[in-house]
């Protein structure tokens, strides 16, 4: 049941209009649906089939005559005519028990669906697949009372609603939306002048944590008309939030859903980085209406076309809303410790998977992120004006089609007059290539000789070089710049370049701004990484050097039984009091590398990590951290509170981060009382839950942690939080037994996806708990993801990734993660979405 790219053929037949009508009910929904077929002249077979899945036919009729289908696994079969027809059907559904939020289904009564990637088909038999794109008319009969589907709003009246969306687009765009909700309105007139109806659709306690989320809406369209040239095409732009819910959210055409964790946001009850995401989710999702919507997908394997490229553009808006260096930063380290961790271990797929058994698999940080990095790339490679011109080419000569990767590298080569043919390997290979630095000076020439290799990774034991742009700049001894950032394009195997006129020998800064998504294998001092610190001019290489500083000396802690490196935190010292660096800046410096991003960089070295020992030293640094630098971090806890009405702006979060990162190191050398202060003080969910788990972590904060509960015990989001956070807090030996507990706690609804995943996703990001060398955190989560996944595949197979990087431990842990792996394996009646992740794991 493997799907391959390399089979694709073109649909037999084309769908001229849809006409849906929905007669809405708990178990039993009616779905009637009039779909104008006509053959496909591009096609090569005749084969008339429709996908259908879990669907009760009740009739069908062609051009008005009954018919008898013959019903396939998934789907049915008819004799077709070779003209146009309409094909009649009227099938039956149960929202009620679709547990697993694809297709129509119900949350806390309201009716809402989730059609991408294949869920259209178990609302009714269509061709569900994204190169078939149509017209939409929708009616909805039920007593709910409010009644959305996509496009514009038509009559509507006691017990119904029509809507018409005169766009094309593929099933899987598709959304409608029944229940008792109120909206948050406002309106954006577009650069053309046209007056766009804006709402966002909530129940009515949640009516106070919209305001957040529709002036990022409004921001958005703004910023897609003056950066992308792009102006949104409808008369209504509506978003409903949505409790149960498997993704973040959904770009359905004029109706995205949104997970409620993804949308709804208050002062008191969001945090600063919930508002940030808020932010960058709404852009996203809203910039699909022209890259993934107006200009959509030919087939699956091309998802990066639609979701890299959105990414980037979300990415790009969070920079021009907020810092560019600081966005790069997360970025960057969001896709080391995510996207490096897929890219180097079984589950390695390239950015265009080449097959797949079930698709909802491969929304993964490859495709997003990578996905997002390459179009990053193209544009370093062409220009900003390029990038445009080529963007412009691509929006006016696919409006309208279902494309491809191809279409897309052609529309830069047309419109820059670049060859991108190696670039395309990028698409096609898998793993995170490796890059080579060596350095020679003589007789006045510098000499950078980089060299690229890349892993084998799952069915690809050999690698091609890639275009890799590797953007350096060159510091003289005294720190001054010498070189600016110039972009060298490293596409062999190994390649020279040359600097000449330099009067000393320099000090490289490589990779600036990340440029490309690499691994760098530099031998460097400590004294360089330092002097880099604090004199590099690009920002993002300047928390590189600190970084590097914290990884190596970190690693020479668990492998070598070194102490904290002084050296390292006298320089993060610096770094953190230079009141000239931004404080969101200072606050990534002082954020250490992850627990799991060590292991990652042991095994790179070829040794097995130990969960365990990278845990005691990371602790032990922090420590050390705090009780060296104890003055400077009073001083910047201080010196940069934020007072007055609390704003979720750039500004005032940088400084609370900072501040609150200062919280988290102090009190390890201090105790609590600054924390349960900031605690009792707290106007808002930023400082509050950093007072908490900063108590939390120490040991302390059994008092905060209830009267937390009983403040927030009627608000979902937060609860997420507090179920979260006590997991991920917990001491290595009692994280299992802390989730454990937590599952028998009233309020633990495993059926719903977040506050599934704020247990069981803390667990697994508490790395030294997961891996407890009891296996006892493998077999709880083992146990619930068999649990869950008879009701909801997609969240269960997502989180089985929590024993990806199995194979890069010590025998004894191996052995207990196999042994689990094999038990869900081994169970009766898995998953297609949980065996195919789990058969990899094994495999890989
Ligand atoms: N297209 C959505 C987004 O990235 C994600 C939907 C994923 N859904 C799924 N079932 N895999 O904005
Ligand atoms: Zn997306």
């Amino acid at each position: 049941r493997t799907v391959y790219l390399r089979d694709y053929t073109p649909p037999a037949y084309l769908v001229e209009e849809v006409r849906l009508t929905f007669r809405l009910a708990p178990h039993a929904t009616r779905v009637l649906s009039e779909i104008r077929f006509r053959p496909n002249p591009d096609a090569t077979g005749r084969e008339f089939f429709l996908h259908g899945e879990q669907l009760k036919l009740i009739s069908a009729h062609v051009d008005g005559a009954p018919v008898t289908p013959e019903l396939v696994e998934g789907g049915l079969r008819l004799d077709a005519p070779d003209a146009p027809f309409t094909f009649a059907a009227e099938v039956e559904i149960d929202p009620e028990n679709n547990t697993a939020l694809e297709g129509l289904y119900r949350s806390n009564g309201m009716y809402c669906t989730q059609c991408e990637a294949e869920g259209f088909r178990k609302i009714t038999f269509y061709p569900d697949r994204p190169d078939v794109m149509a017209p939409f008319h929708v009616r909805i009969e039920s007593d709910q009372p409010v009644l959305l589907s996509n496009g514009n709003p038509g009559a509507s009246g006691e017990g119904f609603a029509e809507w018409h969306d005169p766009w094309p687009k593929p099933a899987y765009l598709f959304a409608l939306v029944a229940g008792d909700l109120v909206a948050h309105s406002d309106s954006f007139t577009t650069m053309s002048g046209r007056e766009v109806a804006l709402n966002l659709w909530v129940r009515e306690a949640d009516i106070d944590k919209c305001a957040f989320g529709m002036e990022a809406l409004k921001k958005s369209m703004k910023w897609d008309e003056e950066v992308y040239g792009r102006e949104y095409d409808l008369d209504v732009f509506n978003i409903v939030a949505v409790d149960d819910f498997n993704m973040g959210a959904m770009e359905n055409k004029g109706l995205n859903i949104f997970n409620s964790s993804a949308v709804l946001a208050s002062p008191a009850t969001a945090t600063d980085a919930d508002f940030e995401r808020i932010e960058a989710i709404i852009a996203h999702e809203y910039f699909h209406n022209w890259t993934g919507n107006r200009v959509t997908c030919r087939d699956w394997f091309q998802l990066c076309l639609k979701e890299g490229l959105t990414v980037f553009r979300d990415q790009q808006f969070t920079g021009d809303m907020r810092s560019h260096a600081v966005k790069r930063i997360g970025d960057a380290m969001l896709l080391r410790s995510a996207q490096f961790r897929e890219d180097n271990g079984p589950l390695a797929h390239p950015v265009r998977p080449e097959s797949f058994v079930e698709i909802n698999n491969f929304y993964t940080v490859t495709v997003y992120e990578k996905g997002a990095e390459l179009v990053g790339m193209l544009r370093r490679l062409v220009g900003e004006e390029g990038y445009r011109k080529a963007l412009d080419l691509y929006f006016e000569r696919h409006d309208g089609q279902a494309v491809t990767i191809e279409d897309w590298l052609r529309a830069f080569e047309d419109a820059t007059g670049r060859d991108l043919s190696q670039f395309a390997r990028w698409y096609s290979q898998a793993g995170t290539p490796r890059v080579h630095v060596a350095e020679d000076w003589s007789d006045g020439r510098y000499t950078l000789t980089l060299r690229q290799e890349t892993p084998p990774s799952p069915d690809q034991p050999e690698k091609q070089p890639v275009v890799i742009p590797v953007a350096v700049g060159l510091l003289n001894p005294n720190g001054d710049e010498v070189v600016p950032t110039q972009v060298l394009e490293l596409t062999e195997a190994e390649q020279s370049f040359a600097f000449d006129g330099l009067l000393a020998r320099p000090v490289p800064s490589i990779l600036r701004g990340f440029s490309a998504p690499v691994i760098l294998k530099q031998e460097q001092s400590d004294e360089t990484r330092a002097f880099l610190l604090a004199h590099d001019t690009d920002p993002f290489n300047k928390w590189e050097a600190g970084r590097v500083l914290a990884r190596t000396g970190l690693m020479a802690m668990v492998l070598d039984g070194d102490g904290p490196h002084a050296g390292y935190i006298d320089a993060l010292g610096r770094g953190i009091a230079d009141e000239s660096l931004d404080p969101a800046f200072r606050a990534q410096l002082l954020a250490l590398p992850g627990e799991d991003e060590l292991a990652q960089a042991i095994f790179e070295t070829g040794q097995a990590p130990d969960p365990t020992a990278i845990h005691e030293a990371r602790e032990a640094l922090r420590r050390a951290i705090s009780a060296r630098l104890d003055d400077v971090l009073i001083r910047l806890y201080e010196a940069h509170q934020v007072s007055g009405p609390y704003s979720p702006e750039a500004e005032d979060a940088g400084r609370r981060a900072l501040t609150n990162a200062a919280l988290s190191l102090l009190s390890l050398t201090e105790g609590g009382d600054r924390a349960r202060a900031q605690f009792q003080a707290a106007d808002n969910m930023t400082q509050q839950i950093a007072a908490l788990g900063t108590l939390l972590t120490i040991g302390e904060g059994e008092a905060e942690l209830k009267a937390f509960e009983d403040q927030w015990r009627h608000e979902r989001l937060v609860m997420n939080k507090w179920f979260g956070l006590q997991v991920a807090a917990a001491r290595p030996e009692a994280a299992a037994d802390t989730a454990e507990a937590l599952t028998r706690h009233p309020a633990f609804d495993w059926k719903n996806p977040n506050r599934f995943r704020a247990v069981f996703g803390a667990l697994a990001g508490n790395a030294a708990g997961f891996h407890h060398p009891s296996g006892a955190g493998y077999r709880l989560l083992a146990d619930w993801l068999l649990k869950l996944d008879p009701l909801n595949p997609q969240t269960t197979a997502r989180m089985t990734q929590a024993f990806s990087t199995w194979r890069r431990y010590a025998p004894e842990r191996q052995a207990l993660i196999r042994a689990e792996l094999e038990r869900i394996a081994g169970t009766e009646r898995l998953s297609r979405d949980t065996s195919e992740m789990v058969g990899r794991m094994l495999a890989g």
